[in-house]
C-alpha cells in the first residue's frame, strides 16, 4: 500500500519544570511572563497547533484509509510515533496530559500495545531508517502541493512541515532535507493549512476522494 509519511518538525511541546502553575505542559497562553527568560521563545509553548494538527492529519481521509504514518518531532529532537488508529483526545485539556505522559513515559498507554511512542532518540536516528526529508519550507525551491505529494509517494521519503508558531527552522533540521519546497510564492501559511492541502492533494493523487 502506498503511504504518505508525515513528519512535524520541531513541534513546541515540552514539559513544564517543577513549581509552574498551570502544567503539565509549557503554554504560552499560561506562561509567557515565565517563557520570556528562555532561548527561542518564539518558538515554545504551543500544544494547541500540534493538538489541531495532529487531529487534522489522524481524522483524515487518507489515514482512515491506512495511507499516512504519522511521526512528530519534538523540541528536544526526540521523534515520536503515532499509531494510524490512536484515537486522540479533542479536548485540549486531555490532550495535554496525555501528551504530558508521552514525553515523560515514552509511551502512552503506559501498559499494553503503545497508540504513540518513542521511535528515535534524535532526527538523525529517524533520517537514517527513513531517509532524508522533503520539507515544506518557504525558502525553498517553488512547487505545488501536488508536486510535493507526488514526489514524497513515488520516493517513498517524509514530508516535513515546521510546527513552531514563529521564526524559521534550525540548521540541524534543514540539514536533513533532501530538496525543500515552498508553495504559493512563500507566503508564510499556517502549519494547519500546509496540512490539509498536502492531505488532499495526496488523497486526491491516490484516488480516494
Ligand atoms: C507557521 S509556519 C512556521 C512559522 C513561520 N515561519 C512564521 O514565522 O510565521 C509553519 C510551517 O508551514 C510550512 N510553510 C508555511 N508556509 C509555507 C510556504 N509558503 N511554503 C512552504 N512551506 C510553508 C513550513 O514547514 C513552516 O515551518
Amino acid at each position: 500500500m502506498r503511504k504518505l509519511k508525515v513528519i512535524l518538525l520541531e513541534a513546541p511541546l515540552e514539559l513544564a519544570p517543577k513549581g509552574w502553575k498551570y502544567g503539565p505542559l509549557i503554554d504560552k497562553r499560561y506562561h509567557y511572563h515565565y517563557l520570556s527568560k528562555y532561548s527561542r521563545k518564539w518558538k515554545r509553548g504551543r500544544p494547541d497547533i500540534v493538538h489541531f494538527v495532529m487531529l487534522l492529519m489522524l481524522d483524515s481521509i487518507l489515514n482512515m484509509k491506512g495511507h499516512l504514518e504519522l511521526y512528530v518531532h519534538v523540541i528536544d529532537g526526540r521523534v515520536f510515533a503515532v499509531r494510524n488508529d490512536e484515537r486522540l483526545p479533542k479536548h485540549f485539556d486531555a490532550f495535554k496530559q496525555i501528551m504530558a505522559q508521552l514525553l515523560e513515559h515514552e509511551r502512552v498507554p503506559l501498559e499494553g500495545e503503545p497508540l504513540m511512542w518513542k521511535a528515535y532518540d534524535s532526527l538523525s536516528d529517524f533520517v537514517k531508517e527513513h531517509g532524508k526529508i522533503i520539507l515544506f519550507w518557504e525558502k525553498g525551491e517553488p512547487a505545488t502541493f501536488e508536486r510535493v505529494a507526488k514526489e514524497a509517494l513515488d520516493e517513498g521519503l517524509p514530508v516535513g512541515i515546521g510546527l513552531f508558531p514563529r521564526g524559521d527552522f534550525e540548521r540541524s533540521t534543514l540539514r536533513k532535507a533532501a530538496k525543500a519546497y515552498s508553495v504559493m510564492g512563500g507566503v508564510p501559511l499556517k502549519a494547519w493549512t500546509v496540512a490539509y492541502e498536502l492531505l488532499c492533494s495526496t488523497e486526491r493523487l491516490l484516488g480516494l476522494c
